[in-house]
């Protein structure tokens, strides 16, 4: 069928035609900023999961809402390979946000004039100076250059300003397993004071499955501090809707069979449900049925891309040593490997031979570590992959 009317996205953070099976966590998002404009106190959310699952989407979709509520929102990615930007651009991001907020700049309170007076301080502590918000720095706020002070004094100042106008602050923070120990445990105390004192000052969180244990080690109290909400494959009928819905809009229908056949093929993985979705649709005659010859030609033509793109482009960032590292943790078939057991497979001596890999595997986004002791890959079906490799 036409490519030009194809209505799936694979991609990092594209959105997908129809958001499927996350309404629950929307709901909750809803619910928190419906209490915080009440002034009533609620906790932050955390979202957790592999790659292609659609945090960075469902990141957008609650910011999208957080914004029509005319809060203060704020986007950033982490980045472990450079800490010190995380303070930048958290600084650049606040400062741009409260330059748009027209409640504020059209009715300069004392509290205004405080939160804007502590961004202005904390952009200059960090060196982030691009955009002038035209307010004198608050001496003492925000200042320290210790992000785990200077994030609570924002809280309070920034989150008191949202509170007289019964609106919000939330920070959208992707990526957040890259944030260094100090990061997340100033991310805590923010978060941890805003809701001791009732302020509306958020934080929603999206990273790999370590992310909760990380942000625990930081901070013990973290355990309490968020709602953690796995995000993962989708249920049968959410991958349904997933791959049907896109395609009804345009009175295009799928065959049960057919649909059955990309839903046992995706794992109900929602980036391979986009991939199949478009390469299925491309391969199909048309022009309003997609049945099961269809979808088996469009399913292999997927994978082929997967194979190219997707999984490629993780494993040729992988030195010879780390892709021995890979194909020995693919003996586990994708579940958690122990690191005893692929020490021993690579036939070392000790567990320390293979810290380095290990470690570079990690910064490159290719692993992590599930538990202390166990590595697993960050992106569905990699097992596979290696072995279709091998094959090869
Ligand atoms: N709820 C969903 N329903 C259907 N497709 C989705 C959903 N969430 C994400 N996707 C699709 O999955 C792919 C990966 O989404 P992304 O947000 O980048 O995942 P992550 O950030 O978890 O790696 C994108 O192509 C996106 O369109
Ligand atoms: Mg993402």
């Amino acid at each position: 069928m036409d490519p030009r009317t194809n209505p799936y996205n694979p991609g990092a953070g594209l959105r997908p035609a129809a958001l499927a099976g996350r309404d629950g966590d929307i709901q909750a998002f809803e619910i928190l900023a419906d209490r915080a404009e009440r002034g009533l106190v609620g906790r932050s959310i955390v979202l957790s999961g592999l790659r292609g699952v659609g945090k960075t989407v469902l990141l957008s979709e609650l910011a999208g809402r957080a914004l029509e509520r005319k809060w203060l929102v704020v986007q950033v990615e982490a980045e472990h390979t450079q800490p010190d930007h995380f303070s930048r651009a958290l600084a650049a991001e606040l400062a741009n946000a409260a330059r748009r907020q027209r409640s504020w700049l059209a009715r300069v309170t004392d509290k205004v004039r405080e939160a804007l007076g502590s961004i202005t301080s904390f952009q200059a502590a960090v060196g982030a100076d691009g955009i002038s918000l035209g307010f004198d720095r608050t001496p003492g706020r925000a200042d320290s250059g210790n992000l785990q002070f200077d994030l609570v004094d924002l809280a309070e100042t920034v989150g008191a300003a949202a509170r007289e106008d019964r609106i919000g602050v939330v920070l959208f923070i992707d990526e957040m397993q890259d944030l260094t120990p100090e990061q997340m445990s100033a991310i805590c105390r923010s978060c941890h004071r805003a809701g001791q004192a009732a302020l509306p000052w958020f934080v929603i969180g999206g990273g790999l499955p370590n992310l909760p244990t990380r942000l625990a080690e930081a901070e013990s109290y973290a355990e309490r501090l968020f709602d953690y909400r796995r995000i993962d494959k989708l249920a049968p009928e959410d991958a349904a809707t997933a791959l049907t819905q896109p395609a009804a809009a345009q009175r295009v229908v799928w065959e049960p069979a057919a649909t059955q056949f990309v839903l046992d093929e995706s794992g109900g993985y929602p980036y391979f449900l986009q991939q199949f979705g478009k390469t299925v649709w491309d391969a199909a005659a048309g022009p309003d049925r997609i049945d099961l010859d269809d979808a088996t030609i469009g399913v292999a033509v997927g994978q082929e891309e997967l194979d190219l793109g997707f999984y490629s482009s993780r494993w040729e960032r992988a030195t010879k040593a780390e892709r021995e590292f890979l194909r020995a943790m693919a003996l586990d078939d994708g579940r958690p490997s122990r690191i005893g057991d692929v020490t021993e497979r690579l036939g070392k001596a000790s567990s320390q031979a293979l810290g380095p890999a290990r470690a570079s595997l990690i910064s490159k986004g290719i692993v992590y570590a599930p538990e202390h002791g166990a590595i697993a890959y960050t992106v569905p079906g990699m097992a596979d992959f290696v072995r279709r490799r091998d094959d090869d």
